[in-house]
């Protein structure tokens, strides 16, 4: 029986993975740790404090639940890690570099650990951008993750290390707020919609940016982890996209239910950020590989958000 850990469930991915892996294979089976204590639903299961940048603190929980398979999700995100360049540096690559040495020693067998779309950089074609092209990432979470890719394929190459990745686009769910993305703009404004609150949008009006509903990102997550090891071709990360859109689509989307919603625009340094990367994902090889194939649209992620944070709000008032 597989016993699985995630580091970082207290997070955006975290949160609902846990929920996700734990209906699948048994709230036993999935051990969910964080830096933080946990709340709600993530209480009701095996959960651990930790640190995992602490190399031995991170082998004891391994031992002690007979852990075979680890979900890394600890990362500093893009906005925040240009305010902590040392600090989001650190913590993403030691947290990742303890994990691999983990498969490598033989600890554990599988391991799944998120690339992003901050992979790529201003010289990436930027429209429908293929899965291997140029990347030159010019973020401190950009660069991150592309040396974290090449540092999967390494350990897969060199010890055979069972690592599986996917370069998540922006992600929007309504159960946590997610900290310090340039994305974010696209979970924030679903708030402030059902809040009958202007909102004021840190990206200009035409940004189009790859995104997904967390809903899919979660199933993304899981197919590549449940197939069987020869289909995963790719050992860096997998492109997969969901949608595209720009904050004034998503005004628009969002005004189809609240007509009187607004918005206003006020571009900062995540502007820049937003700027570097792709408008649009190929994700040919995802759907070849491993017959990745997504959800949802715009619309049916607008009305999906709008009905269960309304129905959060009203639960507190
Ligand atoms: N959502 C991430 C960010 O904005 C990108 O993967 O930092």
């Amino acid at each position: 029986m597989e016993k699985i850990l995630i580091l970082g469930a207290c997070g955006q991915v975290g949160s609902e993975l846990t929920l996700a892996l734990r209906k699948a294979f048994g709230t036993d089976n999935v051990v969910a740790s964080d830096l933080n204590k946990p709340k709600g639903d993530l209480a009701e299961g095996p959960f651990e404090i930790l640190d995992a940048t602490d190399k031995a603190a991170l082998l004891s929980v391994v031992q002690k639940h007979s852990i075979t398979q680890v979900y890394h999700l600890v990362a500093m995100l893009s906005a925040k890690a240009e305010e902590n360049p040392v600090f989001g540096w650190d913590l993403n690559m030691t947290s990742l570099f303890h994990v691999l040495d983990l498969a490598k020693e033989r600890f554990i067998n599988k391991i799944f650990w998120p690339s992003s779309i901050a992979v790529f950089g201003p010289n990436t074609p930027a429209d429908n951008t293929p899965q291997h092209t140029t990347m030159d990432p010019n973020t401190v979470y950009g660069i991150s993750k592309q040396a974290g890719e090449r540092w999967c394929e390494y350990y897969h190459e060199k010890y055979k290390v069972d690592v599986r990745s996917v370069r998540y686009p922006g992600l929007i769910g309504y159960k946590t707020l997610p900290g310090g993305g340039t994305t974010d703009y696209a979970v924030d404004i679903y708030h402030k919609a059902v809040q009958s609150a202007p909102f004021k949008c840190f990206l200009s009006q035409n940004t189009k940016l790859p995104m997904m509903y967390m809903d899919d990102a979660i199933s993304a997550t899981i197919d590549i982890m449940q197939v069987p090891k020869d289909k995963v071709k790719i050992r860096s990360s997998y492109n997969i996209a969901g949608m595209s859109f720009s904050p004034k689509e998503l005004h628009e989307s969002i005004q189809a239910t609240y007509p009187d919603f607004e918005i206003s625009y006020k571009p900062d340094f995540r502007q820049a950020i937003a700027d570097s990367w792709p408008q649009s994902i190929d994700d040919g090889f995802a759907r070849k590989d491993w017959g990745w194939s997504p959800k949802y649209d715009l619309n049916k992620m607008t009305q999906t958000m709008l009905n269960n944070l309304k129905k959060l709000l009203e639960k507190v008032e």
